[in-house]
């Protein structure tokens, strides 16, 4: 069967090299991938947006399963383009991706299906945005409605902060349409983790638990990024608790989505804050995490084509995502300056060495292939990958394996896991 994969970072690098472990797959077409998808798959010039040229291809190609790896497609159509064509799709319809797509459906769908989250209110209209958090008072969070690439989110200690933040987005459209409404909610105090399950529409899969590192710095330091690191399972979240969690946060959302004529058919991502009175959402995804997929990937044990195929045909089985009982770590190599501005095309050196130590993945995010050599394309650049039988022990392989590739300026957090090692002592 020939699989085409959509994306083009570490996550997608991962989905393409899990997937290509099935002897069912006999070809995986990346669009457009990177030096890593290329290792195990055929990449293809197209942007992971561009639905009539991606439809195309899985026409042309005869592709038995389309996965998509970002939220932009599914937000655009992906999954309602290829049930048009008859083409099986993981991953959720537009109305569904919605809950990521629109951070004020999410909380509206959260309010209806009963999931704790933060107290808000949604505003299209500036002054009633700034009256309301003149009567709250801070702390607050200023959220961008629409999808941002992870930026649209304001945690404001004063009310100057969350005022500035609203007339960023509302009056000088910082981030286009996707901020001409805004959420402004309670902010929540807590320790986050990643809890994420496969999903046929109305029966669900759990994968085990995940935290990211979303500071550029060490000590969650720095700006945001897309995430520095990440591993699981997560201590915060340990395995006792993933059933009564899924009750919370899962099970309702898929309940009110098939309510709505809308079930959810993918991966559901929700993302936890560990609170004084209990879990609370903070927010969906409607896909894997980059790079929590890299961790959760190298743990899962069950067959990925399979359980993907029968999320697209809603006949999943939750006992078939069994995981590995190790934990995996992931840490990030960037680029100088990301996530500002940084330098392209780098040579990568010591990617084989890294690869061939036991239990170690490196999965490739921003690089390609120039004149047969991998060279640096994106800001973050690799996720390097190990399974340990403790968390510190995947903590020490993974940093092991980064001390053998180099690129000119790399940097990376040297605390990813330490958080889940203090919790676990
Ligand atoms: P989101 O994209 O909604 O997950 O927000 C990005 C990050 O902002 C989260 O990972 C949290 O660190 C922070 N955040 C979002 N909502 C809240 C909240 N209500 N209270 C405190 N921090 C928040
Ligand atoms: N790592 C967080 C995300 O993928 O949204």
């Amino acid at each position: 069967m020939n699989v085409l994969v959509i994306g083009s970072g570490g996550r997608e690098h991962a989905l393409c090299w899990k997937l290509s472990q099935n002897p069912r797959v006999s070809r995986i077409l990346a669009a457009p991938g990177n030096g890593g998808t290329a290792q195990v798959a055929q990449n293809v010039p197209l942007k992971d947006d561009d639905i009539n040229g991606l439809i195309a291809l899985a026409k042309a190609e005869a592709v038995g399963l389309v996965v998509v790896g970002p939220e932009a497609p599914l937000v655009a159509g992906m999954a309602d383009a290829c049930a048009r064509e008859g083409i099986p799709c993981f991953g959720p319809s537009a109305f569904a991706a919605r809950l990521e797509g629109s951070k004020a459906f999410a909380k509206t769908i959260m309010r209806e299906a009963g999931v704790p989250t933060a107290g808000f209110g949604v505003f299209d209209d500036v002054e009633a945005a700034r009256e309301y958090v003149r009567a709250h008072g801070a702390p607050l969070v200023v959220k961008a409605d629409g999808l941002a690439a992870g930026k649209g989110v304001v945690v404001a200690k004063t009310v100057e902060e969350a005022l500035e933040a609203i007339d960023d987005m509302m009056v000088k459209k910082s981030f286009g349409a996707a901020g001409a409404t805004v959420v402004v909610e309670d902010a929540l105090i807590g320790e986050e983790a990643s809890f994420l399950a496969f999903c046929d529409g109305e029966r669900f899969a759990l994968l085990p638990s995940a935290q990211d590192h979303k500071a550029v710095f060490d000590g969650d330091q720095g700006p945001n990024t897309g995430g520095m690191g990440a591993y699981s399972p997560a201590p915060v979240l340990p395995q006792e608790q993933y059933a009564a969690t899924a009750e919370l946060c899962i099970r309702p959302i898929l309940k009110r989505l098939a309510e709505l004529g809308h079930p959810f058919k993918g991966v559901l991502y929700a993302g936890l804050m560990f609170t004084k009175s209990g879990p609370m959402v903070l927010e969906y995804n409607v896909r894997f995490g980059d790079p929590e997929c890299q961790p959760l990937l190298m743990r899962l044990d069950g067959d990925l084509l399979d359980i993907m195929f029968a999320c697209a045909e809603g006949r999943l089985d939750p006992a078939m995502a069994r995981v590995r009982p190790e934990t995996a770590l992931c840490v990030v190599l960037a680029a100088p300056g990301y996530p500002a501005s940084y330098p392209k095309g780098m040579a990568i050196t010591g990617l084989a060495e890294a690869d061939a130590l036991p239990d170690v993945k490196v999965f490739q995010a921003g690089t390609k292939i120039q004149d047969g050599k991998p060279v640096t394309s994106g800001g973050r650049v690799l996720g390097v990958t190990a399974l340990g039988a403790t968390l510190a022990e995947a903590k020490a392989k993974a940093y092991a394996a980064v001390a053998k590739v180099h690129f000119e300026g790399r940097h990376f957090r040297r605390d990813i896991g330490d958080k889940g090692i203090a919790r676990a002592k």
